[in-house]
């Protein structure tokens, strides 16, 4: 076997021995990720949840240039219409977002598996592609068109791919890559391979979290699809490393923006991707075919863009200020009277109230209190799960823009 072809191409594969620097990142993300909201009644919480995952979507589609707007795919999460022309857009969305639920489903409950296992990788391509057309899943270009099996690795020359300036592993090489990957990144390894594993440590796990990301898109294991699945990857990873904040963050909106802001930022992730992309450069560089000091690089990045979206989610979930917002909310809107905003508070601060209380509440009489609450309703920033139930906060789309500024760029 050639060495370019042996899976200990992908070595370095993780931080060994991690600078001061990407300690106190990693000891900061882990802090933060704690911290994330956890004022927020659990109700509140959940409702949140869900924009972040609709947010994560409409990101990690746009990073391959997928442009899918939050409010598409709010609406085709209760149905796409047959003939829409959009409509393979809104299908891939909404596997997405469906793919991700299960995540913080199954952390919530204990039972995610380990996110670096092949079963787990190759579910999360098989469901992120359920419900695709053949020609969403027709791979053409180069002389060549193939359609690609959803959950499945490369495999035959016609399936051989570029990323940018780097080729990836030959298709045939795959699976043994992968099943070194497995070896390398398992946070729950088997007992006879825990030497070379993550396994349970918080910080050994976040720092995988970064390198599993670039190395499994380095491998490029699928033919199509490999960048959105390693987001949801990396976002199973800060799960199982305890930083997923019962998903109020998720890393596609930094990697989509990078730290720089504006074009800068949007170009961040491949350059730091093609950084450890790098060979090893001499004898200081580390061990590995690859470059220690472009890993670093990469990683020391990762974690910046961690911290960064765990300050702007922190900002954005501060019940102060949500409570501010949610006022200013009414305020600007002349149908809603000021009392309105005493109803989304309580529901802030109790997560759900029961609707005749609402009186008491506002002070007003039973039957402004009453015209009031559907006033919120009819707005969708009350909802109860049955007809007369308790009401609690939602966050639609259309209220985005001032509860929660800059979560998407101006214009979505
Ligand atoms: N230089 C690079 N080295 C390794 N991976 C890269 C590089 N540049 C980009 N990538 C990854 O490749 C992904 C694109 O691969 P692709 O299979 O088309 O995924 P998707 O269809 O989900 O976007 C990007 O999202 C990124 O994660
Ligand atoms: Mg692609």
């Amino acid at each position: 076997m050639t060495a370019i072809e042996a899976p200990s191409r992908i070595e370095p594969a993780r931080i060994e021995n991690p600078s001061s620097e990407l300690v106190d990142l990693s000891l900061e993300v882990v802090a933060k990720a704690e911290l994330l909201g956890r004022a927020l009644h659990p109700e509140t919480a959940a409702q949140l949840a869900r924009t972040v995952r609709i947010m994560n979507t409409y990101y990690s589609n746009l990073i391959e240039g997928h442009n899918t707007r939050p409010r598409e795919i709010e609406q085709a999460l209760d149905g796409i219409e047959p003939l829409d022309d959009r409509r393979d857009l809104k299908i891939e969305a909404v596997a997405h977002y469906r793919v991700q639920q299960n995540i913080d489903e199954r952390a919530a409950a204990a039972t995610l598996p380990d996110p670096a296992s092949l079963d787990f990788i190759r579910q999360l391509h098989r469901d992120f592609y359920a419900g695709a057309t053949e020609k969403m899943l027709t791979i053409a270009g180069n002389n060549r068109s193939f359609i690609m099996v959803p959950g499945e690795w490369r495999r035959g020359n016609e399936q051989d791919v570029e990323v940018g300036r780097h080729l990836p592993p030959a298709s045939d090489r795959v699976a043994d890559f992968m099943a070194y990957f497995h070896r390398r990144f398992a946070f729950e390894p088997e007992s006879n391979e825990k030497m070379l594993a993550v396994g349970p440590s918080r910080s050994a796990r976040l720092f995988a979290m970064a390198t599993a990301h670039h190395r499994f898109n380095y491998i490029h294991p699928f033919p199509d699809g490999n960048g959105r699945v390693s987001r949801l990857m990396s976002h199973a990873m800060a799960h199982a490393a305890g930083i997923g904040a019962h998903g109020l963050w998720s890393i596609s909106r930094g990697l989509a923006r990078g730290l720089a802001g504006g074009p800068k930022g949007r170009a961040e992730y491949k350059e730091y991707m093609a950084w450890a992309d790098e060979q090893r450069q001499g004898e200081r560089d580390g061990r590995g075919n690859l470059s220690r000091k472009g890993l670093e690089l990469f990683t020391g990045w990762f974690l910046r863009v961690c911290v960064d979206q765990l300050d702007y989610m922190g900002s954005l979930f501060d019940l102060d200020a949500l409570g501010g917002r949610l006022k200013r909310y009414v305020d600007r809107h002349e149908t809603l009277p000021a009392e309105a905003a005493r109803l989304l508070q309580e529901a802030l601060v109790r997560g759900a109230f029961e609707r005749g209380e609402a009186p008491r509440i506002t002070g007003l009489p039973e039957r402004s209190a009453r015209r009031l609450l559907k006033a919120l309703t009819d707005e969708g920033l009350l909802a109860s799960t049955t007809e007369k139930g308790a009401v609690s906060l939602r966050f639609p789309t259309h209220a985005l823009d001032i509860l929660f500024p800059r979560l998407y760029p101006e214009g979505v």
